[in-house]
């Protein structure tokens, strides 16, 4: 009976790749087991598990009265459902926000040498929401003393009143070192605020970023500050999502590089710069605790439809994990993102061809031996030409991933793949502008049932998508209107 019980929850809790029965349900992607996701929360590395926690509603497929969801993974592609970590309670629903080491102890929750993880989160008190004074949302803690597994919230919450901004929320905390104190990125309507603190618990403004830059064509949220290095440098990035204002309409990331100083925020430039181009990459944030690595995981959907999308149990998924880096174009910097290392483990059966002409439409599916429809095609070649890696299934409908020569932008068309009339947005084309200048051009596309997600150049050009087709999309093909030479061409299937 014991092991019985042991037993049964490890069985439904997995959530691994092999489970992919139901029909748009990814295999390497994470989502959850039923009912509503949203943003990535909280995510953190600690004695070499990654957790990911998620907004999430256990009452309904479409947003609702939000939780923290709970995944685990010791690799960042096989996934363990964990039970809710936060619940609802009188101070209101449990919106985004971050989760820090406190390995000094700095708030003082931790009891006979235990490290506590503290949980830096949005209350939103939906009763004080109808009042409209704007301030329902404010900034609470929540603690564990097991590594994660269970969470006591603190009982001087808040933490950080809210001053009377309606949107005032998703709080992303770091340890500043050269001050020894915590730093909060938060989303304040329009732009981000910083503040500090010595113990997590007393926070003092510091500045304002953003009013005046950026897009702005929705309201600021999910911020994330960190550094990445580059030739020896260290480069401050700033992302912030913003809902709607992408450049193909709907819920999108920007970011901003600069310089930090403990107090403010001062950008290298004046121009705005987009994570992922697709539009289906929301909330983004990388894990906290992870060293000089920086890994992001973004909510792949969009608030345009994410709830209205046709599937039936459970609604959306994450991106895979991608590490960050800054790359530089003719001087000018970027970050570029590249799936995790890690996701190679699940590669099989490559097969690589080498001088490839691709003559009008080529049919990969054979050759590559690709006939799932999770697999990862990669394309490079000498001369950039204008070319389209289609997806698709004998019914003819497709998902179409392009670079077009003429306009130098790549970009995915869904607009016939399959259930497309959940929303009028979303067979619209969505373009991204190839940044890279070299002639060589590389292009990294992971398709896992019903998202591809598009890495060009290196990571430079990015683009991620979902659909949903009648049938699985088990066919590969690539279509040139010029003839057009790759020096390689390599498929793998995933699983
Ligand atoms: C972003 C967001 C956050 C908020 C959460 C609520 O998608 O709107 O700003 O904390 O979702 O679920």
């Amino acid at each position: 009976m014991k092991l019985l019980a042991i037993l049964i929850p490890a069985i439904i809790l997995a959530a691994g790749p092999a489970k992919s029965q139901e029909k748009y349900r990814p295999a390497f992607h994470f989502s959850p087991k039923e009912k509503w996701m949203n943003d990535p929360n909280g995510m953190v590395f600690h004695k070499g598990v990654y957790h990911l926690f998620y907004q999430y509603y256990p009452g309904a497929t479409v947003w609702g009265p939000m939780h923290w969801g709970h995944a685990t993974s010791t690799d960042l592609v096989r996934w363990n459902r964990e039970p809710v970590a936060l619940y609802p309670d009188t101070l209101g629903y449990i919106f985004s926000g971050s989760i820090v080491v406190d390995k000094d102890n700095t708030a003082g929750f931790g009891k006979a040498g235990q490290t506590p993880l503290v949980a830096i989160f949005t209350h939103h008190q939906p009763e004080l929401e109808k009042q409209m004074t704007g301030k329902h949302q404010y900034q609470s803690l929540a603690y564990s003393l097991d590594d994660g597994k269970s969470w006591l919230k603190y009982a001087g919450n808040p933490v950080l009143p809210n001053p009377g901004i309606v949107d005032f929320r998703d709080p992303k905390v770091m340890w500043y070192a050269p001050s020894k104190k915590w730093i909060m990125t938060l989303a304040t309507k329009d732009r981000i605020t910083f503040y500090e603190s010595p113990n997590l618990k007393d926070w003092t403004r510091l500045s304002d970023f953003g009013q005046n830059l950026g897009g702005h064509g929705g309201v600021w949220e999910c911020p994330d500050l960190f550094t990445l290095d580059y030739n020896g440098k260290k480069i401050w990035v700033l992302l912030v999502s913003i809902n709607p204002g992408g450049p193909n309409g709907g819920s999108v990331t920007q970011y901003f590089l600069g310089d930090f100083n403990g107090k403010t925020f001062t950008p290298i430039d004046k121009e705005t710069r987009w994570l992922d181009y697709g539009p289906d990459n929301y909330a983004g944030v990388t894990w906290s605790n992870t060293g000089n690595r920086k890994i992001f995981l973004g909510w792949m959907s969009n608030w345009l439809y994410g709830q209205t999308v046709p599937t039936e149990k459970w609604r959306s998924a994450m991106t895979i994990p991608r590490d960050l880096r800054i790359k530089s174009v003719n001087g000018k910097l970027y970050v570029a993102s590249s799936p995790v290392a890690e996701l190679a483990r699940l590669n099989h059966s490559p097969v690589t061809l080498k001088n490839f002409i691709a003559n009008s439409d080529t049919s990969l599916s054979s050759i590559l031996k690709v006939k799932d429809e999770k697999n990862r095609i990669h394309l490079s070649g000498p001369a950039i030409g204008g070319y389209a890696l289609v997806f698709s299934n004998e019914d003819g409908e497709e998902v179409v991933v392009s670079y077009d020569e003429t306009k130098n932008k790549y970009s995915i068309d869904r607009s016939k793949s399959g259930k497309v009339n959940f929303d009028p947005l979303f067979t619209k084309l969505a373009y991204c502008p190839r940044l890279a200048t070299d002639k060589a051009f590389s292009l990294v596309a992971i398709v896992d049932k019903a998202s591809v997600e598009v890495f060009a150049d290196g990571g430079l050009s990015v683009m991620t998508a979902i659909y949903f087709p009648n049938k699985p999309l088990n066919k590969v093909s690539i279509r040139v209107k010029k003839p057009i030479r790759f020096s390689e061409v390599k498929g793998y299937a995933i699983f």
